[in-house]
């Protein structure tokens, strides 16, 4: 007994794994900015920012160690957490790189302490430096807050690898859901392997489950009940894409989330390797699964805006491995 709880238990984590498990927490997007003793600005994208206490007031910022700017931040006076709003995943996105004409392509000035301020931002804090924590394959930089200032705005936010932003999405949603004739609908994934999808009895043809097909009024809610009668637990989550047919004006609007339990009848989980895309008649259905099933391979999602041949999809630049931290 005495020496069991020396014993281990042999957790082998899996970095990567890790990684996409602590990509779940959504936070948001800083550039975090210092000058080097000969004046050249230095920077980085980071959603490692904490706010940490407010007398006195402290945030913390945590650096990975293979970064380059490493030692210009540890050995530093000072630094500026420049906090991202909608519309800034462009400079997020240089600034999660290495190259050497950051701030010749970013917009900035020098804040009091002379550390680079980014342009347009939600709010910025400079910041002395307090203290320096090792902490494994990072270290945490400590700062004691000196200026700030912030306006109320729409902020850009990160989760599973993908910038997301709440306010556009969340108003074309609305506005599309008070338009008469709004079809809801929802892509329901059991497993990450399999997707639930009406199967017509005589043609074999495949459509998503929506209040059209279930016949329930145009909410999201009565989506969900209408599929849970008979025992299938539903959740929806995001929305996942949002389009307007031309010719009828309707919109479509639809979820993804999660089921499982008793299918209704008329529906089926089928494995996404085995879909016949040739049997969803609807093209912008059709482009829409297509894109989840990518999608749902890779572990990120999107949100898709437009009509049923044109639109837009709101992610995320592809970015290399090596520019990801969390
Ligand atoms: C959304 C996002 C968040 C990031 N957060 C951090 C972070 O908190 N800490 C970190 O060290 N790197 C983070 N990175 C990675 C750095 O931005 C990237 O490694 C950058 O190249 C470092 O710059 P440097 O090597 O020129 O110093 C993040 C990248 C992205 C895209």
């Amino acid at each position: 007994m005495a020496n069991e709880s020396n014993i281990q238990p042999n957790t082998a984590i899996d970095p990567r794994d890790l990684r996409n498990a602590f990509g779940t927490f959504a936070t948001g997007v800083t550039i975090v900015t210092t000058v080097e003793a000969n004046g050249t600005p230095r920077g980085f994208t980071a959603n490692s920012f904490t706010s940490v206490s407010l007398d006195p007031p402290l945030v913390l910022i945590c650096i990975g160690k293979s970064a380059a700017s490493l030692s210009v931040f540890c050995d530093g006076a000072g630094f500026a957490v420049n906090i991202l709003g909608e519309g800034q995943e462009d400079v997020a996105g240089i600034f999660a790189t290495q190259r050497a004409d950051k701030f010749d392509v970013a917009d900035w000035h020098p804040g009091k302490s002379g550390v680079p301020l980014i342009d347009g931002t939600n709010a910025w804090f400079e910041c002395s430096r307090e203290q320096v924590v090792e902490a494994g394959d990072h270290i945490v930089l400590i700062g004691r807050v000196n200026d700030y200032a912030y306006e109320q705005r729409a902020p850009l936010g990160y989760v599973n690898g993908g910038y997301f932003t709440l306010e556009l999405e969340r108003s074309l949603v609305e506005a599309a859901s008070r338009t008469a004739g709004t079809i809801i609908g929802a892509v329901l994934a059991q497993n990450d392997s399999e997707i639930l999808l009406h199967v017509d009895k005589e043609s074999g043809k495949l459509t998503v489950p929506s209040t059209e097909t279930c016949s329930a009024s145009a909410s999201p809610a009565a989506l969900a009940d209408s599929l849970s009668e008979g025992g299938l637990e539903v959740s929806l989550d995001f929305p996942l894409s949002v389009y307007e047919d031309k010719k009828t004006k309707n919109y479509s609007i639809y979820y993804r989330g999660t089921a499982t339990g008793k299918v209704p009848e008329g529906l089926r989980f089928i494995p996404i390797e085995e879909i016949d895309f040739d049997k969803i008649e609807d093209g912008a259905m059709r482009f829409m699964l297509r894109r989840y099933v990518k999608e749902l391979r890779q572990g990120r999602f999107a949100i898709y805006l437009g009509d049923e041949y044109a639109g837009e999809t709101r992610q995320v630049e592809e970015k290399s491995e090596a520019a990801i931290d969390v």
